[in-house]
């Protein structure tokens, strides 16, 4: 082949793949937003209704699970779609693994650097899986829950759900978590 015509291949190549990388990132944004989207009407909705935070807080404890799961349901098979934090409250079903706090890590990094761009999404490729990460910041509508300094009711409540809770003492601008999108190549 002539030095030419390998470049050109090579460029196509190139952007073929970065093309693909693209239709990943846009397929898992997607999915994140389908997860993130039903959780956050839903949380709205029912602080609006009670601004104890209680009537949320049961929401959360008894939904939260159940309202990924049913996103899940939804999706191709080789997709998945969950949340996770450095700091977890529901232990069982939430838990990070070696991957997902390295990203997070980075992230909590940025954020101190000042560096974290508002629309920051994380690809990372590990074998067949592709994972997509999008930050969760935390605003202050999250600080009744996961602030410090609780209604006594709120802290009550969550110690009795989630006897290892470690979400709490967050500030705005903290990173709260991330929602991971996984997609298997197919
Ligand atoms: C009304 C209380 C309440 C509010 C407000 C709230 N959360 Fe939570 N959050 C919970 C509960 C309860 C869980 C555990 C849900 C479960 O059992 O899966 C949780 C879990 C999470 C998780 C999953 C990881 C983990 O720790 O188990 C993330 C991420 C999260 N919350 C982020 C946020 C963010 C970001 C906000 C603000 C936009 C927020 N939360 C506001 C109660 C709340």
């Amino acid at each position: 082949m002539k030095l030419k015509t390998i470049l050109l291949s090579a460029l196509l190549l190139t952007s073929a793949s970065m093309a693909d990388d693209m239709a990943l990132k846009q397929e898992g944004v997607k999915y994140i937003k389908m997860l993130g989207g039903a959780l956050k009407t839903q949380l709205k909705e029912k602080m609006k209704e009670d601004k104890s935070g209680l009537t949320a807080l049961a929401f959360c404890t008894g939904s939260a699970d159940k309202i990924t799961k049913e996103v899940n349901t939804k999706l191709p098979e080789y997709a998945t779609v969950r949340r996770t934090s450095i700091k977890v409250r529901n232990d069982k079903v939430n838990a990070p693994d070696a991957t997902d706090k390295k990203v997070m890590e980075q992230f909590e990094a940025d954020i101190k650097a000042k560096t974290l761009a508002p629309k920051t999404i994380v690809m990372v490729k590990e074998g067949d899986i592709t994972r997509i990460y999008k930050p969760l910041v935390t605003k202050s509508v999250c600080l009744k829950c996961h602030g410090s300094n609780l209604d006594p009711k709120i802290a009550d409540a969550i110690k009795s759900a989630y006897p290892h809770d470690k979400a709490t003492g967050f500030k705005e601008g903290d990173l709260r978590g991330v929602i991971v999108a996984e997609i298997k190549n197919h």
